[in-house]
């Protein structure tokens, strides 16, 4: 990764940053997300600030990459609820003018860190079939497809890949 970037969680008081940033993401790249970017524009201030407020490191590791004062990226992790053992990884971002310096795989590998930390056995997420570098990413970070791409919501159009990377507890290789 670029030397002058840094990773680092988001803090309560970050939400304005938090929302600048996502919104820059859906405007950026619409056919990468789910959220559409009226969705999250018409999200009310509250909702956006309880994101942060409500958070619980043991669930949630919301992320951006600075290069210099520059927020460039974003990511967050997150332990499905439901299910047990399982995390997924969310929001992933790059700006366009800081990809191809590894931005987004440091971004991945401190996700995977996290999770294998809180000990859990599988990080999940689903990719477009629009977005073939985010794809390669994730299989260079090991990820591997876990089924056939499905149409996300029903009858969209859009084509979601599920991907999965198994962690194992105590492993510490790099991915
Ligand atoms: C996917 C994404 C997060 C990757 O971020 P990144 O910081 O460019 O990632 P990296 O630099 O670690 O790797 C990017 C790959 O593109 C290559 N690349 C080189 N120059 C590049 C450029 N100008 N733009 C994009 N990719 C470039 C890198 O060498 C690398 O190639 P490889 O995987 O074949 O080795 C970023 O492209 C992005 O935000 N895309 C739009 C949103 C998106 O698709 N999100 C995923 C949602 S599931």
């Amino acid at each position: 990764m670029d030397s002058i970037c840094t990773i680092r969680s988001l803090s309560q008081d970050d939400w304005n940053m938090y929302r600048a940033l996502r919104l820059k993401a859906l405007e950026e790249s619409p056919e990468a997300f789910l959220t559409t970017l009226t969705e999250a524009q018409n999200r009310p201030e509250r909702e956006w600030r309880e994101r942060l407020t409500s958070l619980d490191p043991k669930w949630d590791l919301p992320l951006i990459a600075w290069v210099g004062e520059i927020p460039a990226g974003m990511a967050w992790g997150y332990v499905t609820r439901d299910r047990k053992g399982e995390g997924q990884l969310l929001q992933m971002w790059v700006d366009p003018r800081f990809r191809g310096r590894g931005i987004g795989a440091g971004l991945v590998r401190r996700v995977v860190d996290w999770a294998r930390s809180l000990g859990l056995l599988s990080l999940s997420l689903g990719v477009s079939e629009t977005q073939p570098e985010a794809r390669r990413l994730y299989e260079r970070c090991g990820f591997r497809s876990a089924g056939n791409a499905e149409q996300q919501p029903p009858g969209s159009g859009h084509r979601i890949t599920l991907m999965s990377l198994a962690l194992h507890p105590g492993d510490t290789r790099d991915n």
